[in-house]
């Protein structure tokens, strides 16, 4: 009979590794979601008919559980904004490392009522896994908290931060250490308390530019914790599942950490710190004069244009403006404009957002420039729309040995003849410094929100026939 039942679970594993598979080209990335929720749905049934001797059943338990998890979840993602997707990624991924913490929690105190504890392997497991668990559990509500912006990197961090991290990390060793051999309730909650503090506390001065790099390694850290929960029932696909989520999240961070030229130490140890003339900048002190220009002006400019490459930020994300620059795209296209998408691999809020949401309006992907494609074509291009993007075209990732941002590789976009820059005000980004490329000769400002002032351009370019 079980032999079904592993089957179910293989068929299970080879949907979930297809959707990954699927997952890794936005061409096929619907379908391979659609193959992981199938996968996902083979694996909860077969979890759930999976016979287990005497122990008892917990159906109306966990189908209630399960009732009220697809309500909040159905409810949640049909609401959720496209720009508060992050946030809504941060928060499920959180709780996935908050279930393994429940589980182990649970397993814990059956051991210690069953009279079976002993300090071994099965004990550890449980432990590793509360504690694996509660960091990321309490780590992504933080990352929740900062991208939703309403917790500031400052308001958490503290003088000499990093010296802090290393004091929690060994109080939570040694807390976890205790839990294991003087078995009780108090140790266990000390343990977790303390685990939950320091997970919290490793996110703390981790910000700016730096927080795709801690999603993402918060991401592997919640698949590490369900796989060993996985391991504690016995359960193979949740143990495969688990270590498909690790892998993947550390394939990302690895990448994301590329994408910024750090190295994953770099960026936990550095801590987030907007400093010189980046920062200055940030608090108002003098750059230069920037250039402001009229819908009219970019319109007259694109209209003679021969090659034209849009950059598109968190900004396109927040003014949801993809739709005017596709009928931008059409229009210049028609006239015989070549146009070019520059997308920097930590646009936006989440790995791959600007792919989103340029797949939403069936741009092409041919037409999608990666970092270093783009770069190599700007030489000879006649103007850069720079839509809502700030960090990923600063100079100063080049030039300012004080910026927080130095070192990351970012869309050269002053090499073009021609850079216009749509945004509302001249507030920094993500990062919280301020931009020299507003301040370049070749750079004119287009203050407003993007849609209005990208469809202000398309009525434009319609009388300049
Ligand atoms: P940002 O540097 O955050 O800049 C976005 C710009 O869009 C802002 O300067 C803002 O200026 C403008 N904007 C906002 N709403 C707008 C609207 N309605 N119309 C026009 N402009 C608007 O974005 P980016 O260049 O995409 O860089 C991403 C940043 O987020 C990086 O620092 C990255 O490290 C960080 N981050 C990325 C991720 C991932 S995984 N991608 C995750 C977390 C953090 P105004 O307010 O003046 O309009």
């Amino acid at each position: 009979m079980t032999v079904y039942f592993q089957l179910a679970y293989l068929v299970g594993a080879v949907l979930f590794i297809l959707g990954l598979r699927g997952l890794s080209d936005p061409k096929t990335a619907r379908g391979g979601n659609l193959r992981a929720a199938l996968g996902m749905g083979i694996a909860i049934v077969a979890s759930l008919l999976y016979p287990l001797g005497d122990s008892p059943d917990n159906f109306i338990w966990i189908i209630g559980a399960l009732i009220i998890g697809a309500i909040i979840g159905w409810i949640s993602s049909t609401k959720v904004q496209m720009t508060s997707m992050p946030q809504l990624v941060s928060i499920f991924n959180g709780l996935g490392g908050g279930s393994a913490m429940l589980l182990a929690f649970v397993e814990y105190l059956n051991l210690q009522k069953g009279g079976q504890f002993s300090a071994g392997l099965t004990t550890l497991t449980i432990l590793f896994t509360l504690l694996v668990g509660a960091i990321s559990f309490s780590g992504s509500i933080l990352a929740y908290l900062k991208l939703d912006g309403k917790v500031k990197d400052k308001h958490v961090t503290l003088p000499k931060h990093q010296f802090v991290n290393i004091i929690l990390l060994l109080a939570t060793i040694a807390a976890v250490g205790y839990a294991m051999f003087n078995p009780s309730m108090t140790s266990l909650i000390i343990a977790t308390v303390v685990s939950l503090i320091y997970g919290f506390s490793f996110v703390a001065p981790i910000g700016g530019a730096d927080m795709p790099v801690v999603i993402s390694l918060l991401n592997s850290v919640t698949g590490i914790s369900a796989a060993t929960a996985g391991y504690l029932y016995n359960n193979q696909i949740m143990i495969l599942g688990g270590i498909l989520v690790g892998a993947s999240g550390t394939i990302l961070t690895v990448l994301m950490c590329r994408a910024m030229n750090r190295s994953l130490m770099n960026v936990l140890v550095g801590g987030f710190t907007a400093t010189g003339a980046a920062a200055a900048g940030a608090e108002g002190v003098d750059q230069g004069t920037v250039q402001p220009t009229q819908a009219i002006d970019v319109a007259i400019l694109l209209n003679y244009a021969e090659k034209v490459i849009m950059v598109p930020g968190y900004g396109m994300a927040v003014a949801q403006a993809q739709k005017q620059a596709k009928e931008l795209d059409e229009v210049l296209t028609k006239k015989g404009v070549e146009v070019l998408y520059g997308i920097h691999p930590v646009a936006g809020r989440m790995p791959g957002h600007m792919n989103v949401l340029l797949a939403e309006v069936d741009i092409d992907y041919d037409k999608l420039l990666d970092l270093d494609d783009c770069n190599s074509n700007l030489g000879d291009t006649d103007i850069v729309l720079v839509v809502g993007a700030n960090d990923v075209v600063n100079p100063s990732a080049l030039d300012d040995t004080s910026s927080s941002i130095y070192g990351m590789p970012v869309l050269e976009v002053w090499r073009a003849k021609k850079v216009i820059v749509f945004k509302r005000s001249m507030k920094p980004g993500y990062a919280g410094i301020q931009n020299p490329l507003f301040f370049k000769d070749n750079t004119n400002m287009l203050f407003g929100d993007a849609g209005a002032t990208l469809k202000a351009i398309l009525n434009e370019l319609k009388t300049l026939d």
